[in-house]
């Protein structure tokens, strides 16, 4: 019997575990729920979540990553011990092999922090790639050999504009600024427009359902349910398409500023390699209706969707797993 090998994708909306020769086996909100006195977790992902702001006194729930930037050490550490015991199972001898991944903002002491609870759980090598790379990979692309690449990661709380060339990061430039900011936007135009306050859970959903980045040639409609802002009682509202593109454009355009200030950092020598293929979209934003047309748009470069973004990053720990003279190679982080 073999070790496992897992890879492991901390997001500040989701957290992903894939087990390579199985899959991504878990796809969670990033949430955890920790017993106070103990900091034991009580609950991960979307039981968690649903705890927010109304979990009784001993319980505390925390988002470990938030904005792109590990906002609660502990929770981080708990929350991966947790996934590579849920995940590893009770194999002794078979110590599994760790790959994870965390915002390229993350600092060095936080590395070597969450290397160490990976050991802790009962890994037998843990080894920590910035998530461009693992991105990049999950996208089948060679990090390894030229051309370089460039990739816009889209999550929840960060953009990231990320030069993937020969096994390293040759430019990474992150700004808080992701999915959130949409529903945000969301929120704020339905209280407007229609009079209804409704929460960020319900604004993305509707953001999923119906939004997009430019007109849909065949419009959609969500309908959202909260509260009456005159009244007070509970209502729904009918929101288009084309209305969710007029309440994001805002947003979207200070995304596509935002992206603009990274590809600015990207040394001239690199735009005849990069200019061809343009740049790869990850991250579950890239799913946006006519997101990349947008971007094509605003930035004069070519745009792709990687196929699956919301899980390339952690389908990319995976590969990675199988290509460990790359990790070993960056020596990121090695135990
Ligand atoms: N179909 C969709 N259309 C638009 N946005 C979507 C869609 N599906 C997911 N998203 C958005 O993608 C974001 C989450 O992306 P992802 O799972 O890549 O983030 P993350 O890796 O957890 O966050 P980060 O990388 O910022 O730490 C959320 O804002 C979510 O609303
Ligand atoms: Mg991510």
């Amino acid at each position: 019997m073999l070790a496992k090998k897992i890879g492991i994708d901390l997001g500040s909306s989701s957290v992903r575990a894939y087990v390579r020769g199985e899959g991504v086996v878990v796809d969670e909100a990033s949430a955890v729920a920790l017993e106070r006195k103990t900091s034991r977790v009580l609950a991960i992902g979307r039981e968690a979540a649903e705890l927010l702001g109304r979990a009784p006194g001993h319980i505390e729930v925390v988002r470990p990553v938030r904005a792109g930037a590990i906002a609660d050490l502990t929770a981080c550490e708990r929350m991966l011990e947790h996934l590579i015991q849920r995940v590893g199972g009770r194999q002794r001898w078979f110590k599994p092999e760790v790959v994870f991944c965390v915002p390229s903002a993350a600092g060095g002491v936080e590395r070597r922090a969450m290397a160490e609870a990976a050991i802790a759980a009962g890994a037998r090598q843990a080894w920590l790639i910035e998530s461009p790379l693992v991105a990049a990979m999950g996208a089948g692309l060679s990090v390894v050999e030229p051309p370089a690449h460039l990739i816009c990661d889209l999550g929840g709380g960060t953009v990231e504009v990320a030069v993937v060339s020969r096994s390293s990061l040759v430019v990474a430039h992150t700004e808080p600024l992701g999915g959130s900011q949409l529903d945000a936007a969301i929120v704020a135009h339905v209280r407007r427009r229609h009079g209804l306050e409704i929460g960020e859970v319900t604004a993305e959903e509707a953001k999923r359902a119906a939004g997009a980045a430019e007109p849909l040639d065949r419009p959609l409609l969500a309908t959202v349910a909260g509260k009456d802002v005159a009244e007070g009682r509970p209502r729904t509202a009918t929101v288009a398409s084309d209305e969710l593109v007029e309440a994001l454009r805002e947003p979207l355009a200070e995304l596509a500023a935002a992206i603009r200030r990274g590809l600015e950092q990207i040394p001239g020598g690199y735009a005849a390699e990069i200019e061809p293929a343009g740049m790869l979209l990850t991250g579950g934003g890239a799913l946006l209706r006519g997101l990349d047309r947008y971007l094509a748009r605003q930035l004069g470069l070519p745009v792709r969707v990687a196929p699956d973004p919301r899980t390339c990053a952690v389908r990319g720990t995976g590969r990675a797993l199988g290509e460990l003279e790359v990790v070993q190679r960056r020596q990121i982080y090695l135990m």
